[in-house]
């Protein structure tokens, strides 16, 4: 099965052709540049964008996958959640696409196709938990099988890597900010600074990370902290972070009963949480697989991978399929 897929979510534009769940190609264009002049992604210059390159884009993946249009059994596109004026870019184009070809169609949830991006590297048994950490979402998943999920928690606030933005934002550091927050956190001590762990011993799945966000701005108010002198506070923040988000999905993954956890989103490249999760999940005999660093970030690869299992059960969208801008559960099934 030869699978289309199209992410347009948030500020990159990426169309990728699969085999299965085998990447054939997928190209994906990042704006950071463009919205890094603003500190975040500005939504109307991040639709314009779509709807100038999404064409070419979608030209080039077919080309570095040595397909045609008419080798394509299966179109999808990323439904929600995500900018709405973005999404509609990639919908419209895809929806033009299925019209025109009478191709099956598959929208395609942005969160779920985040925990599916694992299946494009390796396979991995269904039930597992599934940890989602990127710029728009920090959310524990709990997979029964494909296309079939439910929510255990999620954020009551900022999401995991924009807390990561913030702070970064906050010293001046760039955007995004998560990875230089990483990099600079790897020259600094991570227990200088001691830093608040919100919601990690209540009885829930769920997270807060405003609230850690403000005690890192108030502690660097008041020492004086600047982006010279900023790795100790970056790696306390860095390790208060992670340990939320590696206890909860421990806990999420033994009350359960589950033996696997699935990480994904942006923030999974993060190395101190990879080894933050690793330790303690091995502590607990359970497995956890991580994407690429490649594919922990926005792609249509991960979409498309998404698709096959929808449509290998027989489960397509119709054309008159609507963005969604918040998360949305339609198919939480379990
Ligand atoms: O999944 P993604 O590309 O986009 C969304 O769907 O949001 O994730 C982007 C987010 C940004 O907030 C970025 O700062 C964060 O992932 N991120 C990281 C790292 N690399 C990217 N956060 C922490 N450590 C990293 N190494
Ligand atoms: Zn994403």
């Amino acid at each position: 099965m030869i699978i289309l897929g199209v992410d347009t979510s948030c500020d990159d534009t990426s169309v990728a052709v699969l085999d299965g769940t085998r990447v054939l190609s997928n190209v994906v264009s990042s704006q950071v540049d463009l919205h890094a002049l603003f500190g975040g992604v500005v939504p109307e210059i991040a639709s314009r964008k779509h709807v100038e390159l999404i064409d070419g884009i979608y030209r080039q993946a077919l080309t570095e996958a040595g397909a045609s249009l008419a080798d394509v059994d299966v179109l999808a596109v990323t439904q929600g959640p995500g900018l709405i004026g973005s999404l509609l870019a990639g919908l419209c184009f895809v929806k033009g696409l299925a019209l025109s070809t009478g191709k099956p169609l598959v929208g395609v949830n942005h969160v779920e196709a985040h925990a599916m991006s694992i299946f494009l590297e390796q396979q991995v048994e269904f039930p597992f938990v599934s940890l989602i950490v990127s710029g728009g979402h920090s959310v524990l998943l709990l997979f029964s099988e494909p296309c079939r999920f439910r929510m255990l928690g999620s954020t009551r606030d900022d999401a995991a890597g924009e807390a990561f933005d913030k702070v970064a934002k906050y010293l001046d550091l760039g955007y995004p900010g998560g990875r230089v927050v990483e990099e600079l956190s790897r020259a600094g001590r991570a227990d200088s600074v001691p830093l608040p762990r919100p919601m990690m011993d209540e009885n829930n799945f769920d997270f807060s990370f405003s609230g850690l966000k403000t005690s890192f701005i108030n502690y660097v108010k008041k020492s004086g902290i600047s982006k010279s002198n900023c790795c100790d506070i970056l790696a306390s923040f860095q390790e208060a972070a992670c340990d939320v988000l590696t206890a909860k999905t421990v806990r999420a993954a033994r009350g359960q009963g589950v033996k696997r956890v699935v990480v994904g989103g942006g923030v999974a490249s993060n190395n101190r949480l990879r080894d933050m999760l690793v330790r303690r999940c091995a502590a607990e005999d359970i497995s956890v697989f991580f994407p690429s660093p490649g594919f922990c970030t926005d792609n249509g690869a991960m979409v498309a991978a998404t698709a096959y299992f929808y449509a290998d059960r027989g489960l397509f969208s119709g054309l008159d399929m609507r963005a969604f801008s918040r998360m949305r559960w339609s198919r939480d099934r379990c």
